[in-house]
């Protein structure tokens, strides 16, 4: 029986704990006896690796996060720290390990396939930001953009009530993906994302005509990337006359109860995994693009710049 385990690496999304359940199951079935790290590459450094079975993962498809928790690790940047890593899963006979995370993650992982020989890699792509080249979908999106959606129509009923403006602010360290959607699918009137140039003033003249048109409230969704709610909120009340408010949606976005998508991709991605690397894949990362499943080199994924689909950028240029 050959050994098999899984981690989480970076920030945390909703459909983690439904690929922890997949993976403990299809492992099984496939005749694997699985394993989890605890906490990432640190727990890996740190030896916090057991045997899973099928109550470990009990009643945990319908949580967000992930049972056996995440870090951004410094020390696994450290070939030391790799080695003893690797030696860790040597130790417990593990064949084949599977990484949850996004791009830096999927770069630690090609680090220790490079140095060691005897294990196999398979990345997940795992982060609500939706960045990462390659794959047109990355697990955790679709339940964030749901919760982002769901904020939005609140801070909509308030905006009415009150006419104002209201600044909110989406995640994405550096892609506005997250904002681009839910400004579109929430009617937005005002979408800032790096991806895209825009003109306060273009909007200065279409938000003055729709004030004299009659409209009492503005809703304006801005990438955290840009680093301007606090500037776009004072030019609402300088150019626009309108009282404004910020809400910073900040990490609401990365929980909550996964969707039915993120469950099921889930459960997808970890069977691609897990086919992949008994097919003898070393080293790969599961990409959904196309409508289909590709298994890419960690050197087209991780070393390549994410580019929002043009589809989606056209979309987003009819803002202003
Ligand atoms: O996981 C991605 C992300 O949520 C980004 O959108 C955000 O910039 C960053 O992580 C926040 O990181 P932390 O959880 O360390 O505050």
């Amino acid at each position: 029986m050959k050994n098999i385990a899984i981690l989480c690496s970076g920030g945390d999304v909703s459909g983690m704990n439904a690929a922890l359940k997949r993976f403990v199951e299809y492992s099984i079935r496939k005749g694997l006896r699985p394993y989890f790290v605890d906490n990432g590459f640190e727990g890996l450094i740190d030896n916090s690796i057991y045997e899973a079975c099928y109550d470990d993962v009990a009643g945990i498809i319908s949580r967000g996060g992930t049972k056996i928790r995440t870090s951004r690790s410094k020390r696994f940047m450290e070939k030391a720290y790799r080695k003893q890593a690797m030696d860790n899963l040597k130790s417990h006979n593990i064949g084949y390990l599977i990484v949850l995370g996004g791009d830096g993650s999927f770069k630690g992982m090609q680090a220790l396939s490079d140095e060691s020989e005897g294990v196999s890699f398979a990345g997940i792509p795992a982060t609500i930001d939706n960045d990462i080249a390659g794959t047109e979908y990355c697990l955790g999106v679709d339940t964030a953009l749901n919760v982002i959606k769901s904020a939005i129509d609140s801070i909509r009923d308030t905006a009415s009530s009150f006419s104002r403006a209201f600044v909110i602010e989406a995640m994405g360290r550096e892609c506005g993906y997250l904002a681009l959607v839910s400004a579109l699918t929430s009617g937005a009137e005002m979408c800032l994302i790096p991806e895209i140039p825009y003109d306060l003033d273009d909007y200065k003249l279409c938000f003055q005509r729709q004030r004299i048109g009659g409209r009492k409230y503005f809703i304006a969704v801005v990438s955290e990337a840009l680093n301007n709610s606090e500037q776009i909120a004072q030019w609402f009340e300088k150019e626009i006359g309108i009282e404004s408010r910020i809400t910073v949606l900040g990490h609401i976005q990365r929980g909550g109860n996964p969707t039915v998508y993120d469950r099921l991709m889930a459960f997808h991605f970890v069977t691609q995994a897990i086919d992949g690397l008994l097919d003898g894949n070393k080293s790969s990362v599961i990409c959904y693009d196309n409508g289909g499943f590709n298994h890419k080199k960690i050197e087209d994924v991780a070393y390549k710049k994410y580019e929002i689909s043009p589809e989606l950028l056209k979309l987003g240029s009819e803002f202003g």
